[in-house]
């Protein structure tokens, strides 16, 4: 039996919860970013926050995208899995030394520095090892995303990038350090932005701090804009794959990029979001005074956003037909957080049954942890199961 496009039959088999990739909506959504990025001077680095699995990578890395990392470990993950160093950025606001290093052994495509302290920092490690590190200014737009307070990133009262009351002590700063080489500038305002509007803001943002740039005779080779772009959690069946399309034109439109400049993006969710989710067993039900729970055998364990965000994913009962019936789809880790949906209608259920919790591609699988000893939830993919 197979409902849409999950191959039941198999999942019959296989221990769960489990993450379960469907590795040709992966390619369709990689098609569909290249289809708009192919003729323009636009360049892709996929974040790998947003899943690091390497079978994912190594599908994603054969596309000629660039990465986008945020740690050591993530810049050599994204080597071993196909990408090239020279288009790995790396941002963060704690890289240590042997993180710089790492990156500066590899000669990366930029540091997207985010202070001063960091900016000498890599200074003086890559001076000790004979290298010019190049780098772009992370720097603060103060634009409001319009997305959830924990995934906002470019308000002042965020910690990243550096703020722009302190670009002139920068500007003054950079010509004194003979082991940096400045080749750009790098935003990112926030994650899960549904509101193209932000990104208008940004654009307009950038073309102010262009002309700052421009009026103290300085190049910028490289525009990087980050990533953000939301995808429909509600209904993934009907929008499988982000509007690409918009989202390139809106920059197009608005970001007045100079001859010879190329712009950046670092998409993360948007590539990965929808070709995953979580399968997990019902384990039991429980009637309670006012509600009936769905008890399954995945948690926040294998998939933290609604518990940490509040998110929303969209969950069906794969193995039911039966008339529906109003469920709290809850976990088995002894939190109340440990929450999947409340109030959510899903086919009548049963002990046995098996659910999907959608669009769990992004910060799914990667953000587990092994809370109250629990196993890994492995992961299959659709041309291999
Ligand atoms: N670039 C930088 C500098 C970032 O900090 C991020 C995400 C991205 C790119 C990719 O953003 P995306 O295209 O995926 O929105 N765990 C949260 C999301 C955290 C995002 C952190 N930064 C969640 O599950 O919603």
């Amino acid at each position: 039996m197979t409902q849409g496009k999950f191959p039941l039959d198999k999942f019959d088999s296989i221990e769960t919860p489990f993450y379960y990739y469907d590795i040709s909506l992966l390619h369709e959504t990689l098609e569909a970013i290249q289809a708009e990025i192919i003729d323009k001077p636009y360049h892709v680095h996929y974040a790998l926050k947003a899943n690091t699995n390497p079978r994912i990578l190594k599908e994603i890395s054969k596309y000629g995208f660039g990465a986008d990392c945020v740690s050591g470990n993530e810049i050599l993950r994204a080597i071993e899995n196909g990408f090239e160093p020279n288009q790995i950025a790396f941002a963060g606001v704690g890289k240590t030394d042997r993180e710089i290093e790492i990156a500066l052994d590899n000669d990366i495509f930029s540091f997207n520095v985010e202070s001063i302290p960091e900016l000498h920092a890599i200074n003086s490690l890559a001076q000790t090892k004979g290298k010019k590190a190049k780098i772009a200014l992370r720097i603060n737009p103060n634009v409001d995303a319009h997305t959830h307070s924990y995934i906002t990133t470019g308000l002042t009262e965020n910690k990243f990038g550096i703020e722009e009351k302190h670009l002139p002590d920068v500007l003054k700063l950079l010509p004194t350090l003979t082991s940096v080489e400045l080749m750009g500038i790098h935003f990112h305002i926030g994650s899960q932005i549904t509101d193209l509007s932000s990104f208008k803001n940004l654009c307009l943002k950038i073309n102010e701090l262009q002309n700052y740039f421009e009026s103290n005779k300085m190049w910028l080779e490289h525009i990087n804009v980050g990533g953000g772009l939301g995808v429909d959690y509600k209904e993934p069946d009907t929008n499988p794959i982000a509007d690409f399309p918009a989202y390139f034109k809106l920059f197009t439109k608005h970001l007045e990029l100079r001859k010879g400049q190329s712009l950046h993006f670092e998409l993360g969710r948007a590539v990965v979001a929808q070709c995953g989710s979580l399968i997990s067993r019902v384990t039991y039900l429980k009637e309670g005074i006012k509600k009936n729970f769905v008890i399954i055998d995945a948690g926040m364990t294998d998939l933290i956003r609604p518990a940490l965000y509040q998110a929303f994913h969209h969950i069906e009962n794969l193995t039911s037909k039966g008339k529906s019936s109003v469920y709290d789809i809850v976990g088995p880790i002894c939190e109340t957080s440990d929450t999947f949906a409340k109030d959510f209608e899903l086919n009548k259920t049963q002990r046995g049954d098996i659910l999907a919790i959608r669009s769990a591609g992004a910060y799914g699988e990667v953000m587990a942890s092994r809370y109250n000893c629990r196993d890994w939830a492995k992961s299959y993919f659709s041309d291999t199961i």
